[in-house]
């Protein structure tokens, strides 16, 4: 059976870092609340000449290299974004103008946070369908851009970054030691809208609008959530806790990546934590962990890898991979 492996990672960051002591001049709140609540320590925060196109056009070229490919071999490009750089056209294809691509199709895929999850799977579609051989998928966000910097519950969370896998069609046998994508499962609930919503947008206010978010409604809901959606990946393939080499969550909340690792008994050495470096990303904070475990020398080749997500909507979903 055909499989969709992945030949290529990067990423790119802002170029400023903003640590809590920063914030703690602009609004009323302390490295250590943010510290104990969250884990989070910094965040990168986009110049102004720093765009969601100019970011994932740098973690794509990144991933190109590191795959030995060029866009020549790329069928199909999907961002994952919540912060376009307009609402239209679609920054994918900003990215494709940037990385001169002219051939195959680029789109933005909008699941906020869990929107490397759902383009991930995307992808697996494309490529097991035989639609596309290979597929650049991007996690790029500047959701520095829609915060209300003047409300404390929500600016000290978020940052900006980038993060790009390339995967490919290969050969598979149909087994959990193929690599490549295993399994996917999506997941979303519009009830809880008014948990996590941007209040702006062009059918409604004609304005971009700013991030409002019900934290604790959030936390509430996010470690079921997760939990559920990851038992139906091992469910779907055999596989357990034991098997899983690496953990790469969604990094929005230190408390709720460790409750979740625990619920599952999935031991904490095998977690990438990079909520203290990065903050919450949204739908870059997977794409840009990879690049971190790989980087450090923690990810290789085989092995078998959960990603997972949670974000407004709420969207939810869990990918298992052999690496
Ligand atoms: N600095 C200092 N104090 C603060 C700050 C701050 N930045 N923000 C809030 N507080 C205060 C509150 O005003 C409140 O004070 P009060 O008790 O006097 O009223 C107190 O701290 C506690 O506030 P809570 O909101 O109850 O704090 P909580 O422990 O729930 O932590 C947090 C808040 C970190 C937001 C947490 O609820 C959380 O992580 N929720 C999940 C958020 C999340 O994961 N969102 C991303 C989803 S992904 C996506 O799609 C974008």
């Amino acid at each position: 059976m055909i499989r969709s492996v992945v030949v290529g990672s990067g990423a790119s960051k802002p170029r400023n870092v903003v640590k809590n002591s920063d914030l703690e001049k602009s609004v009323d709140t302390s490295d250590e609340w943010i510290v104990q609540r969250t884990g989070i320590h910094q965040r990168y925060i986009a110049a102004e000449d720093e765009t969601t196109a100019s970011l994932g056009e740098a973690a794509a070229r990144v991933a190109l290299d590191d795959a030995g490919l060029t866009v020549d071999d790329i069928d199909l490009i999907i961002l994952a974004t919540s912060t376009p750089n307009n609402t239209f056209p679609a920054t994918a294809v900003d990215i494709q103008h940037r990385l001169g691509m002219k051939h195959g199709a680029a789109f933005d895929m909008q699941a906020v946070c869990s929107g490397f999850v759902f383009a991930v799977t995307t992808a697996d579609s494309f490529i097991k369908s035989g639609q596309a051989k290979r597929v650049l998928v991007i996690g790029s966000e500047t959701f520095s851009r829609i915060l209300d910097w003047e409300d404390r519950t929500t600016c000290v969370l978020f940052g900006d970054g980038a993060g790009a896998i390339v995967v490919e069609a290969q050969e598979g046998v149909g087994l959990s030691n193929d690599r490549g994508i295993l399994t996917s499962h999506l997941r979303s609930d519009g009830s809880h809208r008014e948990k996590l919503f941007v209040d702006g947008g062009p059918s409604t206010t004609q304005t971009v609008g700013h991030l409002r978010m019900q934290g604790r409604e959030v936390f509430k809901h996010a470690v079921a959530m997760i939990t559920d959606v990851i038992e139906a990946a091992f469910d779907a393939t055999g596989l357990t806790a034991d098997d899983i080499d690496w953990f790469i969550p969604h990094q929005a909340n230190r408390r709720i990546i460790d409750a979740s690792a625990k619920k599952l008994n999935i031991d904490k050495k095998k977690v990438v934590m990079t909520v203290d470096q990065h903050g919450n990303t949204s739908a870059a904070s997977i794409p840009l962990a990879i690049d971190v475990a790989i980087s450090d020398g923690r990810l290789k080749k085989g092995d078998l890898v959960l990603l997972e997500a949670m974000g407004g909507g709420f969207t939810w979903g869990a990918v298992l991979v052999r690496w």
